[in-house]
């Protein structure tokens, strides 16, 4: 089992800078929802880190409520401070249960491929959706991205926890055997990519279009009414 941790980089600039870096997709994840109207609903983000996306969804679409849960104690403080008065409960935790239940929707982007044990998290997922509720698991860290294998050494040196390969055929199967009715886009293939010329993830821009059109997938769990 997964235990707390204070922060889930050693290197503070890579966690510090997913707030601004990840924005864009989080807008892409929120223009995929099936309904704008979230009034009634209870939102659950997994792996939340800082907790930007709940609150970007809250000032795009306001929900009922919305909880965000995550390993790193100092960035559940700072989602925490950071919430005002939006309807919003960060919670430190390994349990994934201690969330609550009834969740309309769930939510984790580039968190999946951090958690070794993906039956046992598809079947705690599953338990804390209301039924017809539909989780969207978006990574590009993924066996069968060609990237994966520089990016997964990289992010080793600075991970607080393990960094397991999946596959796409082993997630999908995962959150089948769990009992979800599993569907899977390429959910940036028709996104504009941000062209910041090369970096330590893309050798190039062309590397990173291809890369996030092809490899940057949303896992669509649902859990049948
Ligand atoms: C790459 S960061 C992504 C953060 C955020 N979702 C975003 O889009 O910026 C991965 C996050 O998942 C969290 N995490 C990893 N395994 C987890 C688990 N089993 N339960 C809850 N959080 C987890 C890490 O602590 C980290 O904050």
């Amino acid at each position: 089992m997964s235990s707390l941790i204070d922060t889930w980089s050693k290197d503070p600039s890579e966690e510090d800078g997913m707030t601004h870096e990840h924005a864009w997709i989080w807008r892409e994840m929120i223009r995929c929802i099936p309904h704008s109207d979230l009034s009634d609903k209870r939102i659950l983000d997994i792996g939340c880190n800082q907790g930007g996306f709940l609150r970007m969804l809250y000032d795009t679409y306001p929900f009922a409520a919305g909880t965000g849960v995550d390993l790193a104690r100092d960035r559940i403080a700072l989602a925490e401070a950071a919430k005002g008065s939006r309807p919003l409960t960060y919670l430190a935790t390994p349990t994934l249960t201690d969330a609550g239940q009834n969740f309309d929707l769930a939510f984790s982007h580039e968190v999946i491929y951090l958690i070794s044990d993906l039956e046992h998290h598809a079947k705690q997922v599953i338990t804390l959706l209301a039924p017809g509720g539909r989780y969207d698991a978006v990574t590009c860290c993924h066996a069968d991205n060609p990237l994966w294998k520089h990016w997964r050494a990289k992010i080793k040196t600075f991970s607080n926890i393990e960094v397991p390969s999946h596959s796409v055929a082993q997630i999908t199967q995962a959150f089948r055997t769990a009992g979800f009715e599993v569907s899977v886009s390429r959910f940036l293939a028709q996104t504009p990519i941000p062209a910041e010329g090369p970096s330590d993830y893309f050798p190039s821009d062309l590397a990173r279009i291809d890369t996030y059109c092809t490899w940057k997938l949303c896992f669509s769990c649902h859990r049948p009414a």
